[in-house]
């Protein structure tokens, strides 16, 4: 089954037809029905499947001997997300494997396939739940506190798709020696530097913070303006004094989601929550600058007569891949070397890395340089230079004397 046709299968799963973008929320049908697919893909091919109790997964090319080379993704999306963020390096390895079968490549260690579960966080808040529970970067104790929007358990989200959960580190990492995650760029340094394929250097560190800011519900006619203890004031100066302190520093911030209660069009709000995703170049940038907002918003609070608390949910370290590893891969193309660049986005690749496993990304030019969005773009000519970068990356890790 060739490139194009794969990404035909996974087209229409989870599309809205009003804006074109995808929810395929992590333990829902559209993910599930990806899920399927990945299994179905699987078996065509041959790949020993492994699942743990986590909802992760890798289809297994038996081959060689030792721990394997793992590729692979993710198939959740964020609400109304691309058609590209985890699905490209899903069926990129696929692809790769039949390119390299076609080849009559030789494996000398097994090369896998991975799906990763809930990468995005888009349902328990918690960014790349999947990996971090496999490597035991999140307890299952804490694991299993976590809730959706509707307050519905993980484990019980599990058991309702059909998956029996068992969480926590099993036995799936141990088959990996090394990890290559391929991925949409996300942004435009590829479309500057006029390349179709690039290397991960690293990933800055970032996080989501709930502010939860409390005021006293009232009537939006009759009480005076100065007489109000409106949460939403003081979100919405918060916000306004995070942009300006991102942009300042060349950092980011971003408050992409709130919650107002009542949800009323004439009444001051009694509570306003809303989510802060903060990204930075070091550790301690992120510290200061989201110290520095919720300061801000401490000290707004204070003249609004509200209250505000900060609670961090999901905090993603800075993660440097491997420089040898990168260059192995980056180095020796007809073209020249793929360019090795940074990212702001955070990834599976970026909690194994963390795990102590050998890891790279290979990213693939987006045109638009928009993601997140159903505006996420990659053409086909840089798909398929995708799918031979990572069958070559695959050659270099699995074949003769490879030392990874
Ligand atoms: C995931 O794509 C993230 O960077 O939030
Ligand atoms: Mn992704
Ligand atoms: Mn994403």
């Amino acid at each position: 089954m060739t490139f194009e046709q794969m990404w035909r299968d996974l087209d229409p799963i989870g599309r809205s037809a009003s804006s074109g973008g995808y929810f395929r929320q992590p333990f829902g049908s559209a993910e599930r029905e990806c899920h399927a697919w990945f299994l179905e893909q699987c078996a065509a091919r041959g790949l020993e499947v492994e699942s743990d109790g986590n909802g992760n997964t890798i289809g297994w090319w038996r081959t060689g001997e030792g721990q394997g080379v793992l590729t692979g993704s993710h198939l959740d999306s964020v609400l109304d997300g691309g058609a590209y963020d985890g699905p490209l390096g899903v069926v990129s390895s696929f692809a790769a494997i039949d390119l390299l079968r076609d080849r009559g490549f030789v494996p000398q260690r097994p090369l896998g396939v991975g799906a990763f579960v809930e990468e995005e966080g888009s349902r328990f808040g918690l960014a790349c739940l999947g990996s971090r529970l496999m490597t035991g970067a999140i307890s299952p104790a804490a694991a299993q506190e976590l809730r959706d929007r509707d307050g519905v358990p993980l484990p019980d989200a599990m058991a309702a798709s059909g998956l029996d959960p068992s969480l926590g580190p099993g036995r799936l990492l141990e088959g990996v020696g090394v990890f290559v995650e391929l991925h949409v760029e996300q942004g435009r340094d590829l479309v500057d530097r006029g390349a179709a394929i690039g290397v991960a250097s690293e990933i800055w560190p970032h996080g989501r913070y709930r502010f939860d800011f409390t005021g006293e519900a009232n009537h939006a006619g009759t009480t005076r303006m100065e007489d109000r203890h409106d949460p939403m004031l003081t979100y919405a100066m918060t916000a306004m004094a995070a942009n300006e302190q991102a942009r300042a520093s060349g950092e980011r911030a971003t408050f992409g989601r709130i919650e107002a209660v009542p949800n009323g069009t004439n009444a001051v709000p009694s509570r306003v929550t809303a989510w802060l995703d903060a990204r930075c170049a070091t550790d301690d940038s992120l510290e200061k600058l989201v110290t520095e907002i919720g300061r801000m918003g401490h000290d707004r609070a204070g003249r609004d007569g509200t209250g505000l608390s900060v609670t961090a949910e999901s905090v993603s370290a800075r993660v440097g891949f491997d420089p040898d590893l990168a260059g192995r891969l980056a180095d020796g193309h007809d073209g020249g070397a793929w360019p090795i660049i940074p990212t702001q986005a955070g990834h599976d690749a970026g909690i194994l890395s963390a795990a102590g496993i050998p890891t790279a990304m290979l990213f693939v030019r987006n045109p638009t340089g928009v993601s997140h969005s159903p505006a996420e773009a990659a053409e086909t000519a840089d798909c398929l230079a995708g799918v031979e970068a990572l069958a070559t990356s695959l050659e270099r890790l699995a074949g003769e004397g490879a030392t990874e």
